[in-house]
């Protein structure tokens, strides 16, 4: 059988991982990617639309005749890029502009979850100036402030200083008209990927990130410092109860929606001392840096996989994983997640460890390439050492060994990806 053309949209390490996996699949002849990066050049066809321009992105589709696109990041989706290409009769993996409101309103996914069970923390809106101080007694430090925007991890704030709380809620009021204080939650975050549609789901083998800049959980939140899967902290009752008191009912609601919900859920967990999970977060599409650990685990034909849920039929996919681990090391630019310094030449990314069962490669992602093979930073995150081994221990050799190898003036990474897990 001939394989069939994709369109990846996005331009980090995920889309890389995506584009990678894709390249890899039987079911698939050709990969194109839109804006793609660096990495992606090298597995498919770069096209330079924007991928926040919708229209541009259905008419590059339309082209190309591809007959699956695959959205990486949320914004597209939840500004309807998918209710577009599927008015165009092409299969888009991601959910519809109502599905993918799981993630870009905060208060629509809290007032689900309370509204179906699911366990979460309490919340409360908090609308006037004069209702601060009342909203920060009524919770107790550390305070959890969430604007309800669309802020890639940045528009929380979670603090023990009264007066940064204070500031915070104030800052959101003022910029948005409300902002969301909700009960702290304790424990250890994991995340779960979970392909579905109206049919059901596959969930990939959980993972886990490092959200803080520094080692040890320190400095502020970035959009993730390195992941590696299965995170151990999800173990069979963790899951078991994961997948009874939160998968299944966000299933059961998602697929008798009025447009069923094509795509992945991300629900990002925290798992108390006491094994219970509650939800952080939803996301509506694969976590980057969890795709980079989850996507090299899926021994199945990635392209089928992802077809077969942008269809409605991902329960007739018969999904397979590699028993091996994965871990994945960010390698930084200097300044972020604040202000970066971009433009500098990367050194030593193009090398692979390939031993039998352990091997060792570089996702890239903010990284452009010119026609001699010359790479430069052009974003916050650059890249992404990616270990596969029998055990964590090995990948994450592995994935040090890589990323000890690559120089880029100015960077930086965390030391202790993964500690969690062999600290346990
Ligand atoms: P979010 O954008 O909602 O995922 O929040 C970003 C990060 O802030 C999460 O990954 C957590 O580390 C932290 N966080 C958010 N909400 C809470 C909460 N209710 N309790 C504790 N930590 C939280
Ligand atoms: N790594 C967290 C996220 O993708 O939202």
């Amino acid at each position: 059988m001939a394989g069939i053309e994709v369109l990846v949209v996005g331009s980090g390490g995920r889309e890389h991982a995506l584009a990678l996996g894709l390249s890899k699949s039987d079911s698939v002849s050709k990969v194109h990617c839109s804006p793609g990066n660096a990495g992606t050049s090298m597995v498919a066809e770069n096209h330079q639309v924007s991928d926040s321009d919708i229209e541009g992105i259905v008419d590059l589709a339309i082209q190309l005749s591809v007959s699956l696109v695959v959205v990486g990041p949320e914004a597209p989706l939840v500004h309807g890029l998918s209710d577009r290409l599927r008015a165009n009769s092409i299969p888009s993996f991601g959910p519809h502009s109502e599905g993918a409101l799981l993630e870009g309103s905060k208060i629509h996914a809290k007032m689900l979850m309370q509204s179906l069970g699911v366990p979460t923390g309490s919340f409360h809106r908090v609308e006037n100036l004069d209702e601060i101080e009342g909203s920060l007694d009524s919770f107790e430090p550390p305070w959890v402030i969430k604007r309800d925007v669309l802020a890639g991890g940045k528009g929380v704030t979670v603090t023990t200083s009264r007066e940064d709380a204070r500031e915070a809620l104030k800052y959101g009021i003022e910029e948005d008209g409300f902002v969301l204080i909700e009960e702290h939650l304790s424990g250890e975050e994991a995340s779960i990927l979970v392909i579905m549609d109206e049919s059901g789901y596959v969930m990939l083998p959980p993972s886990q990130d490092h959200k803080r800049v520094g080692n040890n959980d320190t400095g502020p939140n970035t959009g993730g410092m390195g992941a590696y899967s299965p995170a151990p902290i999800v173990t069979p009752s963790v899951l078991a109860r994961a997948r009874e008191e939160i998968i299944e009912p966000m299933h059961h609601y998602l697929r008798n929606s009025s447009t069923p919900y094509r795509g992945c859920l991300y629900v990002g967990l925290m798992i108390d001392s006491q094994g219970s999970p509650s939800v952080v977060e939803f996301n509506v599409r694969l976590g980057d840096p969890e795709a980079q650990v989850t996507i090299p685990l899926i021994k199945s034909d990635l392209g089928e996989l992802l077809l077969s849920a942008a269809e409605g039929r991902v329960s007739e996919t018969q999904v397979e994983f590699k028993k091996l681990h994965a871990s994945t090391v960010v390698l930084a630019s200097e300044g972020y997640p604040g202000a970066v310094v971009t433009g500098r030449e990367i050194y030593g990314w193009n090398t692979e460890i390939d031993e039998g069962l352990v091997r060792g490669f570089v996702h890239l992602a903010g990284a452009s390439m010119d026609e001699r093979g010359k790479l430069t930073s052009n974003g916050g995150r650059v890249l992404s050492a990616t270990g596969l081994a029998p055990s964590l221990n090995e990948s994450l050799e592995a994935s040090y060994q890589i990323i000890g190898g690559i120089t880029l003036d100015g960077s930086h990474y965390r030391e202790d990806i993964g500690f969690r897990a062999l600290s346990g």
